[in-house]
């Protein structure tokens, strides 16, 4: 078989592993066994880069990120709304409306679908290729989306391969984000302390409007289509009198690879239609994705020509809204919140209500304006909403049920839990305690601390965490490691084998990797995935601390907000003096790799006098006059030393340059050798 000929087999089959698990969710094959398929189709492409073409499976995420807007592109035909209807009446007018335009002999049925909350798409294909992607836009142009369009998986970059297609189509549909994804892109963004997406269609318009297809790529977006047409050399619609059904349309669709949603069904009488549309309002939790209501459609395309369309919609469909899944209940308390970085968030205390699968008693009111926009008072009865898997929303007030004598909520100037006065830092929203001594950022960064994703300090609940903060037993993180069995025996409710159990979680999580460690410390905008990528690539919390904004935002995913973030968590003394601290309890503070493998790597780059201060452990304090502390601390881990960031017993020399403080008391306590700069030099230059 020539390298082509195997190509186009790879391609095919690929194709139909995509459909199989993108569209029918049924693979038949291993995720090993699918990769081993890709790789070998790039390695064909790369030694034969002229057989590639835009329709193979491994050019979906093409191109780099565009700096200019979308081009504009025109609907051939407009992309119209629909009306809606809120009740079964409207529905009967709507089907009354239809048989009045068709005149009574005429029959008729309806395609009723699923209406996805999502945002609408138009696809075309060329000679079979996927040659367009677009947005609705206003309806007249929409967005060239393209780019973004084909990172979708389920969406086929060639269609008919056996069945050759006679004309070009354009299909419609809707792209939207199942739940499990837009958890799991909400969770990455709160890591990351990014703005989260409200709800599944929000977080699909945003990935949409992205202008790096790579990015794109990394939301799991879906789409069902739904509309079909045919189209001449010239755009024109072609009439297919043997495909008139629009619910055997959607077969056709499903048939030539294309995701539809298989809820769709057919019938002949409204009442029939109107039970559907119930069913479905009562079961739309049971799905994985958002749907607000129903799409009813007359089934026959040739009387939807017939019908027409006003202005802004077609005469022969109508969408049935679901009401929102709202409830009323009283709004007991608004209460402030206190993050680990001291952003105070207000929460709506709710009387308990029971909403769409679960019983709500909170919600957040994101910041004062929220609360001061929509006139909130404690006793008000409040409309809440919950859409399909979003955090409850307090979405506004019954005024006619507010009491007398309510009165505006005013944002407290204090933090509640220190009093600490509360400030707003440049053009923030959010009101901030600044103590970072306050107990309930200090309660906030321990639960962060012993979280199941950070050090996953088993027994460390909010109850323990609470009450050991109380009795002074800890200050802060660094701490949890010198509580003794006989502390922890002093706590309520702490058995000597939950106390024994307890201890035995703190034991365990120093195994913890650097990465975890780090990611553990709770430094603002370093979520999982950014801990990763720096532990990977400083190897130490000091490699961390020496590293200058440069090499930082050196490594992917790190911008300049994260570096500064990271360099201003680093400058603070009392991080400093935690990190000390977890230092000397043996914690992972460096790459855990044998020292031997390091040390001969580091030997092997810088010949063999660089070991000459081989674990040597160095702490640079105060201000040196010819060196950065970074550049210092550079020089001395090249000749195999360590520099640390406290001094203790295991400290060699005290570098001590101008102003140096405490560092300077302790080390001439410890009778550790204090180097000045000059000194410093002369160890390093091997004199
Ligand atoms: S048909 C001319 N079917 O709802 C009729 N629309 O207001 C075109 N939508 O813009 C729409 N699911 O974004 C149709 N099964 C479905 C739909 C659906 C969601 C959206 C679509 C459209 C809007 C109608």
């Amino acid at each position: 078989m020539s390298p082509a000929e195997r190509i186009e087999v790879l391609r095919r089959e690929i194709r139909s592993h995509d459909h199989r698990y993108f569209v029918l969710d049924d693979p038949v094959i291993s995720d090993y066994d699918y990769d081993m398929l890709v790789n070998e189709l790039r390695d064909l492409e790369s030694a034969h880069p002229d057989l590639i073409t835009p329709d193979s499976p491994t050019q979906r995420v093409g191109g780099s990120p565009s700096s200019s807007a979308f081009p504009v592109v025109r609907h051939p035909v407009p992309m119209l709304s629909i009306g809606n209807t809120y009740n079964d009446e409207e529905i009967r007018d709507f089907d009354r409306r239809i048989r009045d335009l068709l005149g009574p002999e005429q029959e008729y049925a309806y395609a009723v679908e699923l209406k996805i909350d999502g945002v609408a798409v138009s696809l075309r294909y060329e000679d079979g290729a996927l040659a367009l992607g677009a947005t609705r836009g206003d309806g007249e142009q929409g967005d060239d989306i393209t780019a973004n369009l084909r990172t979708i998986r389920s969406i086929p970059l060639r269609i008919a391969e056996e069945r050759p297609l006679l004309n070009n189509i354009e299909v419609r549909g809707e792209v939207y984000l199942p739940h499990d994804g837009f958890r799991e892109l909400n969770a990455l963004r709160a890591e990351r302390e990014e703005p989260l997406f409200a709800n599944p269609r929000n977080a699909t318009a945003g990935s949409l409007k992205l202008r790096d297809p790579r990015i794109v790529a990394e939301r799991p977006l879906r789409v069902f289509l739904y509309t079909l047409r045919f189209e001449d050399e010239s755009g024109a619609v072609v009439a297919r009198p043997e495909l008139d059904s629009h619910f055997e349309r959607l077969h056709w669709l499903a048939g030539q690879g294309f995701p539809t949603n298989r809820e769709a069904r057919r019938f002949a009488a409204i009442g029939e239609v109107i039970d559907f549309c119930h069913a479905w309002g009562e079961r739309r939790s049971s799905l994985s994705y958002d749907i607000d209501g129903m799409v009813i459609k007359v089934d026959s395309i040739g009387l939807h020509g017939k019908l027409g369309a006003t202005m802004k919609s077609p005469r022969w469909a109508i969408a049935s809204k679901f009401a929102a899944q709202r409830a009323t209940t009283r709004l007991m308390d608004i209460r402030l919140q206190v993050g680990r970085t001291g952003v105070v968030t207000p929460v709506a205390e709710l009387e308990p209500v029971f909403l769409a699968g679960s019983t709500i008693s909170r919600a957040t009111l994101h910041n004062e304006e929220e609360i001061r926009r929509k006139d909130l008072r404690v006793g008000d009865t409040v409309v809440i909403e919950k859409g399909g898997d979003v955090i409850p929303k307090v979405v506004s007030v019954d005024m006619s049920k507010r009491e007398d004598g309510s009165t505006p909520f005013v944002m407290p100037t204090a933090c509640p839990v220190c009093e600490t006065t509360l400030v707003r830092v440049g053009d923030e929203v959010a009101w901030r305690c600044g103590n970072a001594a306050c107990p309930a950022q200090t309660q906030a960064r321990v639960t962060h601390f012993t979280a199941r994703n950070a050090m996953d300090i088993e027994g460390f609940g909010p109850a323990v965490t609470e009450q050991i903060l109380a009795k002074g037993l800890i200050g802060d993180v660094g701490d949890i490691y010198r509580l003794t069995r006989e502390q922890l025996g002093t706590l309520e409710r702490m058995g000597e084998k939950s106390a024994e159990n307890l201890l035995r979680g703190i034991e365990a999580s120093r195994d913890r990797p650097l990465d975890r460690l780090l990611f553990s410390l709770g430094i603002p905008h370093v979520g999982e995935r950014v801990a990763r990528q720096i532990a990977d690539r400083f190897r130490s919390i000091d490699g961390i601390r020496a590293a200058s904004e440069e090499e930082l935002v050196a490594v992917p995913e790190i911008g300049p907000k994260i570096a500064e973030s990271i360099l201003s968590f680093f400058r603070n003394e009392r991080n400093l003096e935690i990190i000390g601290k977890l230092g000397e309890a043996g914690l992972n503070v460096e790459v855990d790799v044998p020292d031997a493998a390091e040390g001969g790597l580091d030997a092997a780059e810088g010949g063999a006098d660089s070991q000459a201060l081989a674990d040597k452990i160095f702490v640079i304090t105060g201000t040196l006059s010819r060196y950065t502390r970074d550049e210092m601390s550079t020089q001395i881990t090249a000749a195999g030393g360590r520099v640390t960031s406290s001094v203790s017993k295991k400290t060699d020399y005290l570098v001590a340059g101008e102003n140096a403080g405490s560092k300077l008391q302790k080390a001439q306590s410890l009778g550790v050798e204090i180097l000045n700069e000059e000194d410093a030099e002369s160890l390093l230059s091997g004199q």
